[in-house]
């Protein structure tokens, strides 16, 4: 698959089929995405892949918090600021949405949008979860590069003929997930992600997100 195919075809998949990925293929992912670069060469990134039993056990753990009302606040690390723009706003709503509006979720229909929310805590059935950490001490530029390693592994997945799903949803439940990866407290969690192979038949999966058009992101100087 060449880059431009990689990019254009990773979407974010809320529907995977049972089919596990190979160790074997998941290695070559990440030994892959090990170039992805970083600020001064710092690597700040750690990645925690499950599968099998750890999984589950992690799928167990979150959903009973969830459905208890137990996650805990990640404003410390503030990952998303307390009050967005409108700008960013009406992007957020857009998305949410049309992936309701394809799932049959009607607006008010809080009971759904919760069996929606945690579909992210099943992996959306994934077979595999990886768990994206740095060290807490460090700034935002190298959260940034975390960003940066997750891209590369979600379009080194797509040469593997594998698709994912980046999902901060998770962070909101850090204790039990470092737990059971045995991870130490130094570190903070930065991001999940559902790596397997794309149910083609799922609705969900059908979701074409919008882009904002260039005119208004890109901004040129000097060419003329
Ligand atoms: C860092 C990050 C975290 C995300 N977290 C979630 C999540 O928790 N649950 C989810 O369903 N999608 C999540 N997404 C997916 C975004 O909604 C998605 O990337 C965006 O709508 C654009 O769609 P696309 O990925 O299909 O191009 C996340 C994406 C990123 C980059």
């Amino acid at each position: 698959m060449d880059i431009e195919e990689a990019i254009l075809s990773r979407r974010s998949i809320r529907a995977f089929t049972e089919q596990p990925v190979s160790k074997e293929k998941i290695e070559k992912v990440l030994s892959i995405s090990q170039r992805s670069p970083s600020g001064t060469n710092t690597q700040p990134w750690h990645a925690y892949v499950c599968t099998g039993k750890v999984r589950d056990a992690i799928v167990k753990d979150v959903c009973e918090l969830f459905d208890s009302g137990q996650a805990s606040s990640y404003a410390e690390y503030d990952y998303y600021p307390e009050k967005w723009n409108e700008l960013h706003t009406s992007r957020r709503r857009k998305i949410g949405w049309d992936l309701y509006g394809l799932v049959g979720i009607q607006k008010g229909d809080r009971k759904r949008t919760a069996l929606q929310a945690r579909r992210n805590y099943c992996f959306f059935d994934a077979p595999v979860g990886i768990f994206f950490t740095t060290d807490a001490y460090l700034g935002k530029g190298s959260w940034s590069d975390v960003g940066l390693y997750m891209q590369t592994v979600m379009l080194a997945a797509r040469g593997e003929g594998l698709h994912t799903c980046p999902q901060a949803a998770w962070i909101t439940f850090q204790e039990p997930i470092f737990k059971h990866l045995n991870i130490p407290s130094t570190q903070v969690l930065v991001s999940g992600m559902a790596l397997g192979y794309e149910d083609t038949s799922a609705v969900e999966n059908t979701l074409v997100s919008v882009r904002e058009e260039l005119e208004n992101v890109i901004h040129y100087s000097g060419f003329d």
